[in-house]
């Protein structure tokens, strides 16, 4: 493999980098009433979203990167290479966020990406391959209840038709937000295979800061469940109703939670995550038995086998349910992903270029979901991780990460972007 060697070591534009995190952490902002803190809510297709695409195209534009939109709204900046028909190293993230987000969660990779294109044409560095930069729709599932949506569609695991009629919890889908906001594009949302796929993300937990370390080289992503689960009980007066003749859903959503962390405790089921992040009770008030909740189950595992294991206790145990309360329950899997192993030959040259600038690292398996997790399915892919403060918070306004480390994450992947970008790389 051919390699950049220490005297032509890039650095990008620290600040540069930072005032555009801040200024795309500006659109969709919004001040969280109990901390006062400034946070970011950019959900998929919305309107601040669309601002937010906007204002990255024009800065991708203004990199000089050539700009296509496939049909799924995943957006591409292309930079050519010297060898025309190669095809490109590509680079990426996403650009929306959680409702309760922070400025860094997926915006580091793609204005990161637009950093490194900036740098290569101030030193005037041509590459064989080409190079892209991509924001993908939807990463986060937080709106059509599906994450990695784009990248899953780019990579061909949801076909596009099924993902454009995707719909929000209004009923408004995909396919009517791309019409509505103009990024329903021409390009082809099945990607062609690139030459590699390299993405640069804050870590959102707590490992690299625990073991002291400045950047982490990610071997792959753990397996994700998504359920979301109706729970259809009799709406009844609290006052007046025995306990013996209710069908209470808020019950019966409370005994699927409890026994989800039942499971973690039994150590059955390995390195099991469970969370019970959305309970939205009707009619949610005081003085009335629940008549339905609609509920998400999110369960993560490194290990496919665990991961049914537990999916599989938990459907015997929705029966269990309805059978003590009369509750009946329709789930419904909204997103499901196997763990992902990265590519080593990526990690090492990642490794790499991370020991050339003295700087420390470790190997770990991502928590989180990500797009690499879906476009390992077309080319060697790996990622970078740079770590966060506070513990690593994340989907939430203290998320945080300094401006050096930030620099740092995104200088290795210029350097690693360049590795692969040569001729004969890979
Ligand atoms: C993506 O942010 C996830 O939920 O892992
Ligand atoms: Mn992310
Ligand atoms: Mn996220």
């Amino acid at each position: 493999m051919s390699g950049t060697n220490s005297q032509d070591r890039l650095a990008i534009n620290q600040d540069r980098l930072w005032v555009s995190l801040m200024a795309l952490a500006e659109v969709g902002s919004y001040i969280d009433g109990r901390s006062g803190l400034r946070g970011v809510n950019r959900l998929a297709l919305t309107d601040a979203e669309a601002e937010g695409r906007r204002l990255v195209i024009r800065w991708m534009r203004e990199a000089g990167l050539r700009v296509r939109v496939d049909e799924f709204g995943n957006v591409y900046g292309r930079r050519e290479g010297l060898l025309a028909d190669a095809p490109p190293v590509l680079v990426g993230s996403h650009i929306d966020s959680v409702a309760t987000a922070g400025a860094f969660d997926g915006c580091l990779g793609v204005l990161g990406g637009i950093e490194m294109a900036r740098i290569l044409n101030e030193h005037k560095v041509l590459t064989d391959h080409p190079i892209e930069v991509a924001f993908f729709t939807e990463e986060e599932g937080v709106r059509f209840g599906t994450d990695m949506l784009g990248s899953a569609v780019a990579a061909g695991r949801i076909p596009l038709d099924e993902a454009l009629l995707r719909a929000d919890v209004t009923g408004i889908t995909v396919g009517a937000e791309l019409e509505r906001l103009g990024f329903r594009g021409t390009a082809p949302a099945r990607l062609a295979a690139p030459h590699a796929y390299v993405e640069c993300h804050i870590e959102q937990g707590p490992v690299l800061s625990a073991a002291g370390r400045e950047l982490g080289v990610v071997t792959g992503v753990q397996a994700i469940s998504w359920q979301e689960l109706t729970l259809f009980g009799k709406s009844a007066h609290a006052g007046t109703t025995p306990m013996e003749l209710r069908h209470d859903a808020g019950l019966a959503a409370a005994m699927i939670t409890l026994k989800l962390h039942e499971m973690v405790d039994s150590g059955k089921y390995g390195d099991l995550r469970v969370t019970v992040g959305r309970n939205d009770t009707y009619p949610n008030l005081i003085n009335i038995v629940p008549a339905r909740v609609v509920c998400t189950v999110d369960l993560r595992n490194p290990s496919e086998t665990y991961m049914q294991a537990a999916e599989e206790e938990l459907r015997r145990y929705l029966e269990v349910v309805t059978a003590k309360t009369g509750v009946q329950i329709t789930p419904k899997q909204t997103a499901k992903t196997p763990p992902v192993e990265f590519h080593d030959d990526v990690e090492n040259v990642i490794s790499e270029e991370i020991d050339t600038v003295g700087l420390s690292q470790m190997r770990l398996l991502s928590g989180a979901g990500h797009d690499a997790g879906e476009i390992t399915a077309l080319c060697p892919t790996a990622m970078v991780f740079v770590p966060g403060e506070y513990d690593g918070i994340s989907h939430n306004p203290r998320e945080y990460s300094t401006p050096e480390a930030c620099a740092n994450g995104i200088n290795i992947l210029t350097a690693v972007v360049r590795r692969l970008a040569a001729k004969d790389s890979l």
